[in-house]
């Protein structure tokens, strides 16, 4: 079999695959809007402001396999690739950032494998969210599978931050230029002063 058969036949298959990865996400979607409205209703604060997702594209699976050295092989992607499945939260305020992360982590079916917080300790080009991958089972026809999906929580001003620099730096594949470093830094350290006084001003107004 040529190589382009080769490939074309693992995609055609790794497609079939991904459905249940769009099932888990749609899972995990409902779980958060339901945490929105209700915390919103309750507490008369909304702590989410929009959810983005998506599921890998088959191109980039097998291109990050590749590239990592990991094996061609469907049956274990989900064993060493943990954002098939990816949730972005967006939330006003840092402190709603982990009251969604503790919200989940009470709920029986979500179990939270790994946590990177990147707000604690920001990455060195200044890069600041809460990772999570989470696992949740998914009820299929004949079987469960425990899908793992990987959250993204982050503020308005993070992701303002990360979005900009994602298209501004994207093209460089390690990091950008040493000139830009120091300047990168500089603006991420506004967008945290930004998110400690939206905080502030928040904690005044809406004592809870
Ligand atoms: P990947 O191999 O890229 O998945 O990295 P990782 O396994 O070290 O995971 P990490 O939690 O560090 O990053 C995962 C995801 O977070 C990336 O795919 C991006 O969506 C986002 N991310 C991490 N670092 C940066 C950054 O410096 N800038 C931006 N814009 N996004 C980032
Ligand atoms: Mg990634």
């Amino acid at each position: 079999m040529t190589d382009l058969a080769h490939d074309l036949g693992l995609l055609r298959d790794l497609e079939r695959r991904l459905l249940v990865y769009k099932f888990a996400i749609e899972e995990l979607m409902t779980k958060l809007r339901i945490l929105s409205e209700e915390f919103d209703s309750v507490h008369q604060h909304d702590p989410i402001e929009h959810i983005t997702n998506r599921v890998k594209k088959p191109e980039g699976i097998l291109e990050k396999l590749r590239r990592k050295g990991f094996p061609l092989d469907l049956d274990s992607i989900g064993d060493w690739l943990d954002d098939i499945a990816g949730v972005r939260v967006i939330c006003p305020f840092v402190s709603d950032v982990y009251r969604v992360k503790a919200m989940l982590a009470r709920q029986h079916d979500v179990e939270i494998l790994h946590t990177k917080d990147y707000i604690a300790a920001p990455k060195p080009n200044g890069y600041r969210s809460l990772h999570l991958i989470v696992r949740i089972p998914v009820f299929l026809s004949d079987r469960v599978e425990h899908v793992k999906v990987e959250v993204q929580l982050r503020t308005i001003a993070m992701d303002f931050w990360a979005t900009l620099e994602h298209k501004l730096f994207y093209k460089y594949d390690d990091s950008p230029p040493a000139d830009f470093v120091g300047e990168l830094m500089s603006t991420a350290m506004i967008a945290a002063q930004l998110d400690e006084r939206m905080e502030s001003l928040h904690r005044r107004i809406h004592q809870d």
